[in-house]
């Protein structure tokens, strides 16, 4: 088949990227500082708090500065943060993560103090809690998949009741959104919604945060239950799966390397909003070549967000989130 206008000279898309103007017009994409979502990691003891080697200008906050991050994300007109805990002490079963006097339940109540409308997430997870590292509580080297799935309950009825807007469960676990939404309904914590890490490859890119979250396992790796990176039909079933249990959104990650998953769950009918989640080895990479020069570190930023936007993103977190919030803000002017 000959495409017509394939071979017809009158057709010529590059008139619309002449000026500046004429590709603003058409330009089917845009960023919007609302869109971003920033990690945050908040440490129990100042003493833990600091740079993330791996993240350059990305620091672990100590409990007592969150409330001096609110106005800063809000005047930047960043949509929300996701708050990630490093506690004081770790044992084998994660009961900590639970306490509402915990390092994130304590984030959360400051952050809502200092602004009760930015939008706050929380991690929804045990490997930070764990000696071990991984993100399931261990009976004899086996993981407990029943003592699991009520420990995250717990620990997202903890955050909810504490005022976060979102619970977000990152240990991919099977049946989580259904004992998360239950573990919430029974203590009247009903508007407090579910974001799913619904679909989560067993990434290489995920190695920075493990420094800055202090979430490393001592042993293994997630492969027995991260998905594997060669999976998409599988990873749709998981995205199917989680809206059936009542997932109130989706997050999809690591961010550029799944874009073709981020985009056949956007084109699921009657889904729920999807985010894609940039991790912490994508911004790394970015941040390396930046510093050397070898790319110009703000044009490979909005890029790649706008790539994970028209894939189907609704929102984004990223480490970038300030920056790219500042940034979207003057190409607007
Ligand atoms: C696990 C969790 C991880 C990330 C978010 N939640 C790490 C992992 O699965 O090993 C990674 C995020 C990033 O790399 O930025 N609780």
């Amino acid at each position: 088949m000959i495409l017509q206008g394939a071979t017809d000279a009158s057709v010529r898309l590059d008139r619309f990227r002449r000026t500046p103007g004429l590709r603003r017009i058409v330009r089917e994409t845009r960023l919007s500082a609302a869109d971003l979502i920033l990690p945050i990691f908040v440490s129990e003891r100042a003493i833990d708090a600091g740079p993330v080697s791996s993240m350059p200008g990305v620091s672990r906050i100590p409990l007592a500065d969150v409330k001096r991050l609110a106005p800063v994300i809000r005047s930047a007109g960043v949509g929300g943060v996701l708050i990630f805990g490093t506690p004081a002490a770790k044992d084998e079963i994660g009961g900590v993560a639970s306490d509402v006097d915990g390092v994130v339940p304590r984030a959360v109540r400051a952050f809502k103090s200092a602004d009760p409308d930015v939008v706050v997430i929380t991690d929804v997870c045990l490997c930070q809690y764990l000696t071990h590292g991984h993100c399931a509580i261990a009976d004899n080297g086996e993981f407990d998949r029943s003592r699991t799935l009520a420990a995250l309950g717990e620990i997202a009825a903890a955050h909810g009741a504490s005022g976060a807007d979102i619970v977000a469960p990152s240990a991919m676990r099977d049946g989580q959104v259904r004992a998360i939404r239950r573990a919430l309904d029974s203590r009247d914590l009903m508007d407090v919604s579910v974001m799913s890490y619904a679909v989560k490859h067993a990434s290489a890119f995920y190695g920075p945060f493990r420094e800055a979250a202090d979430s490393a396992p001592a042993f293994g790796d997630r492969r027995s239950h991260q998905l594997d990176p060669a999976n998409s039909r599988e990873a749709l079933r998981e995205a199917m799966r989680d809206i059936r249990d009542g997932a109130d959104a989706l997050l999809i990650k690591p961010g550029m390397p799944t874009l073709d998953v981020l985009s056949a769950v956007g084109a699921l009918p009657d889904r729920p909003p999807i985010g894609a989640y940039q991790v912490s080895g994508e911004f790394a990479m970015i941040k390396a070549a930046a510093e050397r020069g070898w790319i110009d570190e703000r044009s490979a930023v909005l890029e790649s967000l706008v790539a994970m936007k028209r894939a189907g993103a609704d929102f984004i977190v990223t480490y970038f989130a300030l920056d790219a919030a500042a940034w979207i803000r003057e190409e607007i002017r």
